[in-house]
């Protein structure tokens, strides 16, 4: 195994950090969620990792890690969206960087991890087309504070889920239901991404985007099943690999999109450059995976395609999120990206699976099931690399069961069990399995 293959963990603000108003932060879009009793408990408290970083730093710093990768809360910073920067705020991320730095672990922020200031989702959020603004500005606020020792960024988190969770299906916030919405939010989303990139990258850094997929197979040879698998692979994936590798949006789905009358002519939320703005060149490119599906087609005219599970070949396995476990879809998926968008580098920036267990009579958390899923990811991850994808680096999600959004804290993805009631700390075998594979590098 190569030492300069990174190896990292991963969380985001709203899922582990509490302290909701602890010096000055706004009021973010899952602030509102929780309030308004869209989600089982919210993240008001979550891991407490606000008050408990060091110990967090100094945990990750025994499993070995090579790098951290977790979100900036937009309102911690500018807790109006825009405007007057919180300087309380930005001492938590810089006190944590210094803190991973001088633990010998690289930090790799995500600027926005779906945690939107909920006064610029009063003004429309991601529809909007003054959000992009304003998240440039953030941008540059977070770039001045930290740009002296963060090296690498990323921009966005799973724009699909921000879009399409949180403006079609509405079960993320800010739970819009709309077609038009959907697609606007996409679009701003992406032009955001585009326009921030040049202002990490002017101090050097190195700026990626973490994309979430979802490989997709047809169920079974009929042709519908095959027409309606790639359907699905627009909707969900090329949507946005597309653009942002300089191939703007797909031709099939925007003539999907018109035939359905989403929109007229063209995506109206599409102005001038906004596409060349999008395709920047980043320096990598950030993967998120968990599992692929099976597709078959619809009966129901309204629906472009149906997911089947299991899929066509007998699966290893589900994860508690229902999710089936496909490694070799990992390594086909890195295949296929290399081939389609060669893009200079990948990094799997979230990987890792939901599996309840807790701590014994022993005092330990034999979690074996984690360790068969992630032993196979990161094979799976190697394999790609050895057919000529490159892939530098593969970050767990997560360094601790945290806040799994709508489904609250019972969904347990760590590798450090976190009582939620106590916030005690303890790794799971899982740890000690990373961290000696990490040690015999
Ligand atoms: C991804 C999210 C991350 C986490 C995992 C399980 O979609 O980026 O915050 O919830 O799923």
């Amino acid at each position: 195994m190569p030492n300069s293959f990174v190896y990292g963990a991963a969380t985001s603000a709203y899922q582990i950090e509490g302290a909701r108003h602890a010096d000055g932060k706004g009021e973010s879009i899952w602030d509102r969620f929780a309030d308004i009793g869209r989600m089982p408990e919210s993240g008001d408290i979550a891991c407490d990792h606000y008050n408990r970083w060091r110990e967090d730093i100094q945990l990750m710093s025994d499993l070995g890690v090579d790098a951290y990768r977790f979100s900036i809360a937009w309102t911690r910073v500018l807790p109006d969206g825009r405007g007057e920067v919180n300087q309380a705020g930005l001492d938590f991320y810089d006190r944590l960087v210094d803190g991973l730095l001088d633990a010998g672990i690289t930090p790799y922020p995500t600027l926005y991890h779906w945690d939107l200031p909920q006064v610029l989702e009063d003004e429309g959020g991601w529809t909007n087309r003054a959000t992009v603004d304003a998240f440039v500005e953030y941008t540059e606020a977070v770039a001045r504070r930290l740009g002296d020792r963060v090296t690498n960024w990323i921009t966005h988190n799973e724009p699909w889920v921000a879009a399409y969770l949180g403006h079609l299906e509405g079960v993320f916030a800010p739970g819009r239901t709309s077609w038009p919405d959907a697609l606007a939010a996409s679009h701003h989303i992406l032009l955001s991404h585009g326009r921030a990139v040049p202002v990490l990258q002017a101090n050097g850094a190195k700026v990626g985007i973490a994309l979430d997929c979802r490989p997709a197979r047809p169920a079974s040879d009929d042709p519908r099943a095959v027409a309606a698998s790639r359907h699905f692979d627009g909707f969900r994936n090329r949507w946005f690999f597309d653009p942002v590798f300089g191939k703007g949006y797909p031709d099939d789905m925007m003539k999907a999109y018109r035939d359905r009358g989403r929109f007229d002519d063209t995506m109206p939320a599409v102005e001038g450059r906004d596409l060349d703005e999008i395709a920047v060149p980043i320096d990598f490119l950030g993967l998120n995976y968990y599992t692929s599906l099976a597709i078959s087609a619809s009966d129901d005219p309204e629906v472009e395609f149906t997911p089947v599970q299991p899929g066509p070949n007998p699966p290893t396995g589900f994860t508690e999120m229902g999710w089936e476990n496909t490694p070799e879809a990992l390594t086909d998926y890195l295949v296929h990206l290399n081939e389609e968008y060669q893009p200079a580098s990948v990094f799997i920036t979230e990987n890792g699976a939901s599996y309840g267990d807790g701590v014994g009579p022993d005092g330990r958390v034999h979690d074996q099931r984690r360790i068969d899923y992630l032993a196979a990811h990161i094979a799976a991850t190697h394999n790609a690399r050895d057919r000529g994808v490159p892939v530098d680096g593969y970050f767990v999600w997560s360094l601790m069961d945290n806040l799994e959004w709508v489904k609250g804290y019972r969904q347990r993805f760590g590798l450090i069990h976190v009582d939620h009631a106590t916030g005690t700390r303890t790794p799971k075998d899982s740890y000690h399995w990373y961290r000696e594979l990490l040690s015999s590098r």
